[in-house]
């Protein structure tokens, strides 16, 4: 196991089960949650290793690897295991960001709702950049959804910046007014600048500007942060907890 210590940022790379299962009860403020989606049909496909990404929206294939290829039930359990994890391990006050796109996002809903995770809204990230579809038998994916949940019951003691996320303006998001709520679908087009790409690339990478929307939403001043799946290429990745 590789451990890496960074200022104020842990970086393990381990199996995320075991290392959540070492960490204690309510430790975290926000958790931000990217786990595989269960695409994958191919079984020798690699990522072409020259592929630029820019706009990489709706060519699921090409995030075909060993650690996504997992059968419905598979996916199910191990989907009820990392999530109850995740309840235990953040606070009620705190917020849960789930990533899916329609392979695995049912998966997660039904598992929200078992274990007690009380939804609070379900995002729609837009990209209207997204990657045309290849095989012409489709729509062109242009979305992926986010669920924000919480871990606090019937008591919703989750953090909310709202007065600030109303008067937010965001670059290039033509839905979201000065001044006005923030709604649930997010325009957010699907690039990264040449600073998130320097510690590497990962075709599920996620744009820096939708974490920090994430962060401005449910996150207090020196809260704790969890990113229980991040990226690496093969059967385990790196779990990252920032303060
Ligand atoms: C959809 S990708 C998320 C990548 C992330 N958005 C990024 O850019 O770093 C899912 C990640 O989960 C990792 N993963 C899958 N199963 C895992 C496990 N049991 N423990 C730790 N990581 C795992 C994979 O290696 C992959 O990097």
């Amino acid at each position: 196991m590789n451990d890496f210590k960074h200022n104020r940022v842990d970086l393990s790379c381990q199996d995320t089960l075991s290392g959540m299962k070492n960490l204690p009860d309510n430790f975290f403020d926000v958790a931000i949650a990217d786990p595989p989606y269960g695409v994958s049909t191919a079984s020798t496909w690699q990522i072409d290793q020259g592929h630029g990404l820019n706009g990489f929206g709706g060519a699921w294939k090409l995030a075909t690897h060993s650690w996504d290829k997992l059968s419905g039930l598979e996916n199910f359990e191990f989907t009820m295991c990392w999530l109850a994890e995740l309840k235990r391990l953040v606070k009620p006050t705190g917020s849960i960001w789930l990533h899916s796109t329609y392979h695995n996002s049912g998966i997660i809903n039904v598992a929200c709702q078992i274990l007690g995770l009380e939804i609070i809204n379900e995002v729609v990230w837009y990209k209207r950049n997204a990657f045309p579809n290849l095989s012409c038998r489709r729509l062109t994916a242009s979305h992926e959804t986010i669920l924000w949940v919480h871990t606090g019951g019937t008591h919703r003691q989750y953090y909310f910046n709202y007065e600030e996320v109303k008067a937010a303006v965001f670059e290039n998001d033509n839905f979201k007014e000065s001044g006005k709520q923030l709604r649930t679908v997010w325009d957010i087009p699907n690039n990264k600048d040449k600073t998130e790409l320097k510690f590497g690339k990962h075709p599920t990478q996620k744009p820096l500007r939708l974490t920090e929307r994430m962060l401005l939403i449910s996150a207090k001043q020196d809260g704790r942060l969890f990113v229980p799946f991040m990226g690496q290429a093969q059967k385990l990745s790196r779990a990252c907890v920032m303060v």
